[in-house]
């Protein structure tokens, strides 16, 4: 963690910072346009959202709270990373065994997807994992400046036809939002299978100053070693092969 908690950390905006979201009041939430639930739950899937979700549930922040990140989780961690529309969690949960010492942050709407990620952290003992259980943008503001040193955005939804591109969660507000929080030299990784969405993330994510490629790939054997396979794509490698895209947040200009 390069920063922690203060509060006054020249966080961009107290307001969701949203591509799509309604302008205006303070309290305006941006509009999530996915899908919160699939088929229903089974009992035991039930039984981890009633018992284990609270446990681990980060709560909708104010807009103008700052979240303490390394009081979240129950011992020190080395560094916190974020992991947003975690799907199933199989990602997730494989970065938070393999690194006991990092904290790891999953945000995710669909109710089944969250359930299958505590299904994960309870059969592996996870103790390092924390969930967003709604809209990550609303979650982003709260987060201090330069706390976090990865963002994972992988096989976002590609929201393919123009008339939803505003919905693409790579966009400007999303990117300066993530180029707050993430420290000097931070990860953002980001990968998708639709040759729209790596267009337009190509665009965006090239144009936006805090972030230096360092490198978009087809080549998966070139990905460094710790970068697991989602669920997504796993069920796409037999289709269209992804793109994968690694940034880094580039340091910032020290004042006059
Ligand atoms: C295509 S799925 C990919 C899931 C996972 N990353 C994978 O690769 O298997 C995209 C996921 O992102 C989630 N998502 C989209 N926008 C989100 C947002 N603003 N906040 C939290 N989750 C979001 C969706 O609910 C969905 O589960």
């Amino acid at each position: 963690m390069s920063k922690s908690h203060d509060g006054k950390d020249g966080a961009a905006s107290a307001r969701p910072r949203s591509c799509d979201g309604e302008e205006g009041a303070a309290s305006a939430r941006p509009r999530f346009h996915g899908r919160r639930s699939g088929k229903a739950l089974r009992r035991n899937a039930l039984g981890l959202i009633d018992n284990l979700l609270p446990r681990l549930a980060i709560a909708v922040p104010e807009p103008t709270d700052r979240l303490d990140l390394l009081s979240l989780f129950p011992r020190p961690v080395r560094e916190v990373w974020l992991e947003v529309g975690f799907g199933g969690g199989e990602h997730l949960a494989h970065l938070a065994e393999a690194h006991p010492d990092i904290g790891l942050i999953g945000g995710e709407v669909f109710r089944n997807g969250i359930a299958s990620l505590l299904g994960h952290v309870q059969t592996r003992g996870l103790d390092n994992v924390r969930i967003f259980p709604e809209d990550v943008r609303l979650l982003l503001p709260a987060l201090p400046e330069s706390a976090l040193t990865r963002v994972f955005v992988l096989f976002p939804d590609p929201w393919p036809k123009t008339r939803h591109a505003e919905r693409r969660f790579v966009c400007p507000d999303n990117l300066d939002a993530i180029a707050h929080i993430l420290s000097d030299g931070g990860e953002l990784r980001v990968a998708s299978d639709d040759p729209i969405y790596v267009d337009w993330a190509t665009k965006h994510l090239d144009a936006h100053p805090a972030f230096e490629k360092v490198l978009a790939t087809t080549q998966r054997e070139t990905l460094p070693a710790d970068w697991p396979a989602t669920r997504y794509e796993q069920k796409c490698l037999a289709g269209r092969a992804p793109t994968f895209f690694l940034y880094r947040r580039r340091l910032r200009q020290l004042p006059m």
